[in-house]
C-alpha cells in the first residue's frame, strides 16, 4: 500500500459556539500556521443553520444546511472545537450533526475522520461535552480520532487578541492535527487499494 503524504488535504473546522468572541472559534482560527503547506482549513459557520425539522429535510434543504452538508462532503476531515454547556454538547453543534447525519448511516459524515477538541474557561476543559460529541459522531458512522483527548482548560488565559497564544497548547493541538492528516492519508491509501 502506498501512502502519499503530499496529496492535498481539505479540512473543515466547526466551532460549537456561534458567539462573536468565542474562545473555541479563536482556537480554530489559530491553527492555520500549524498546518503543512499541502493542507487547507476552512471555518464553517453554524450561525444560520435552523433547528432540525424533518419537514424541512427534503429535496430542497435550507441554504445553510445545504452549505453545511456540501462542505462536510467535500472535506477530507473535520476539526471540531466546542464548549461544554451544562455538562454536555451545545445545542448548536448537536443540531448541525443531526442535520449532517441524514440520510442515516449514508450521510456526508459517514467515514469522515474528525479531530475533536473542547475548551472551557473552567478546569475540566469540556471533557463531558467531548464524550457526547464522540458518541454523537459515532452514531453517524463518522470516525472521531482515537488518541489523547484535547481538552483545553482555562482557555481564556491562553488567548490574546482572538488568537490562541499558549505554546504548549498549540504544540499539543499540532500533534492532534498531524495525527488527523496522517489518518486521512492512510484512509485514502486503503480506499485506493480496495
Ligand atoms: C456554560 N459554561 C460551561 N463551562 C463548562 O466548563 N462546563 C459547563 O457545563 C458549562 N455550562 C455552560 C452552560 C451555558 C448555557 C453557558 C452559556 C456556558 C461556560 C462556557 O464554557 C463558556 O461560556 C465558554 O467560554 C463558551 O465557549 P465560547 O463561546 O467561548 O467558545
Amino acid at each position: 500500500m502506498t501512502v502519499d503524504i503530499n496529496t492535498p488535504v481539505r479540512l473543515v473546522a466547526i466551532s460549537g459556539s456561534i458567539r462573536r468572541a468565542s474562545h473555541c472559534t479563536a482556537v480554530l482560527r489559530s491553527l492555520t500556521p500549524l498546518l503543512p503547506p499541502t493542507v487547507t482549513m476552512e471555518l464553517l459557520p453554524l450561525d444560520d443553520v435552523p433547528l432540525y425539522n424533518g419537514d424541512l429535510d427534503g429535496d430542497t434543504l435550507p441554504p445553510a444546511v445545504k452549505r453545511l452538508k456540501a462542505a462536510i462532503a467535500e472535506a477530507d476531515g473535520l476539526v471540531i472545537c466546542s464548549p461544554e454547556y451544562n455538562y454536555g454538547i451545545p445545542g448548536v453543534l448537536k443540531n448541525a450533526i443531526d442535520w449532517a447525519s441524514r440520510p442515516g448511516f449514508a450521510s456526508p459524515l459517514k467515514d469522515k475522520l474528525a479531530l475533536i477538541m473542547t475548551a472551557s474557561p473552567g478546569t475540566a476543559g469540556g471533557v463531558r461535552a467531548q464524550a457526547q460529541i464522540r458518541d454523537a459522531l459515532s452514531a453517524t458512522l463518522a470516525r472521531p480520532l482515537v488518541r489523547q483527548h484535547i481538552a483545553i482548560a482555562n482557555v481564556a488565559n491562553r488567548i490574546q487578541d482572538g488568537k490562541l497564544v499558549d505554546e504548549p497548547t498549540l504544540n499539543f493541538i499540532k500533534a492532534g492535527l498531524d495525527d488527523l492528516i496522517n489518518e486521512i492519508h492512510w484512509q485514502a491509501a486503503r480506499t485506493k487499494q480496495a
